[in-house]
């Protein structure tokens, strides 16, 4: 018998870094994702592929991460880390096809452990609650990957609904669904500059979190505001890294609100300000991420741009009037060539449905 999930990206709309820091988050399931096809043998034997990837085989258990392996580790680290959690996984095919860009912040690599999981939750009959999905999922990239992200990757592609945000607490673990109304639309912009999580930065700035609140006496940075490590004595580097996260966490509250009435200026502001937080408070951000930023919001139809997901480079999602997008997604291409001799590649994605509602 044959199964079949699909997980999409997503698109983080504000609340960067709070993800680990118990913070919250404001985010969308994109229609772009990764869709796997698979049927259980068996032996215990599991075969990978993945369409102008190279093929991986495992013979029982996942042992540990394989550079050889390369993409096929995701989906492994999901076997192993359902093993570890006391589920049964026997040997199993499974296709992967991906029309989600990678190197985008998007999170390619969520949707990849998040479409194996319900593939093999699928397969398998397993019980697991949706939320313990997107904690597997997590644990896989954390443990067996080695990248220590959080919940908002695999908790947006297993829980995202047709034009609808995703407000996410990380400490309660909850979720409520916001319908975005529906003069809105997502405007993904590409920098030509590739993201990359794996190269320390990330690891880099949760330290420093973490640092951040171990000096303010606290459990995480959530337990404060900015007014009070503003007047903190933090050491300036450490205080900008800190006010980056309870500003951002200040501003998914707000936004929140703003969503909720409709007010899409209000909400395309403070995607701006939390743009211009990460470059000067978190330095996460690009000159090409900058100017990108820049020039959205100087055009017509833009309410609010800012970097998406992890940063130091990727893409940026602006806010924008689904009737004014085309042309102005035309015109800050066309102006970043000419300001960078980069080529921005425009993505015009929907908000989609994640992988507990998707086919
Ligand atoms: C990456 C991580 C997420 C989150 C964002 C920043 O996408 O995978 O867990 O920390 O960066 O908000």
């Amino acid at each position: 018998m044959t199964f079949s999930s699909f997980a999409p990206g997503r698109v983080e709309l504000l609340g960067n870094h709070t993800d680990y820091n118990e913070g919250v988050i404001l985010s969308a399931a994109i229609n772009l994702g990764i869709t796997a096809v698979g049927n259980p043998r068996s032996d215990h034997r599991i075969n990978l592929s993945s369409s102008g990837n190279p093929d991986a085989t495992v013979v029982g258990d996942p042992a540990m991460f394989e550079p050889s392996h390369g993409w096929a580790n995701y989906p492994l680290g999901v076997v192993k880390t359902l093993t570890l959690a006391g589920h049964s996984i026997r040997g199993f095919e499974a296709h992967f096809e991906s029309n989600l860009p990678t190197g985008t912040g998007l999170s390619s690599s969520a949707a990849l452990e998040v479409a194996a999981g319900s593939l093999l939750r699928k397969m398998f009959a397993l019980d697991i609650e949706p939320m313990e999905l997107a904690r597997i999922c997590r644990r896989a990239e954390n443990d067996f990957v080695g990248v220590n992200c959080g919940l908002l990757d695999p908790a947006s592609s297993v829980f995202g609904r047709r034009d609808h945000a995703i407000f996410l607490d990380c400490r309660t673990e909850s979720l409520t669904l916001i319908p975005i109304p529906s003069g809105a639309a997502l405007l993904l912009i590409h920098s030509g500059v590739k993201h990359e999580l794996t190269g320390g930065e990330y690891n880099n700035r949760r330290e420093a979190c973490f640092a951040a609140a171990a000096q303010l006496g606290i459990p995480a940075l959530r337990d404060t505001t900015s007014p009070a490590v503003e007047i903190s004595n933090l050491p300036d580097e450490i205080k900008r890294r800190a006010l980056h996260i309870t500003g951002e966490n200040e501003r998914v509250f707000h936004a929140a609100d703003f969503l909720r009435a409709g007010d899409l200026v209000s909400f395309g502001r403070l995607m701006t300000a939390s743009h211009e937080s990460s470059r000067v408070n978190f330095e996460n951000s690009t000159p090409e991420l900058d100017t990108l930023v820049k020039l959205a919001v100087a055009t017509d139809g833009i309410y609010g741009a800012r970097l998406t997901g992890g940063g130091f480079g990727g893409a940026i999602v602006a806010l924008a009037d689904p009737d004014l997008m085309d042309e102005a997604s035309e015109s800050i291409i066309s102006r970043y060539h000419a300001l960078t001799a980069h080529q921005g590649i425009a993505y015009r994605c929907t908000i989609g449905d994640g992988a507990i509602l998707a086919a």
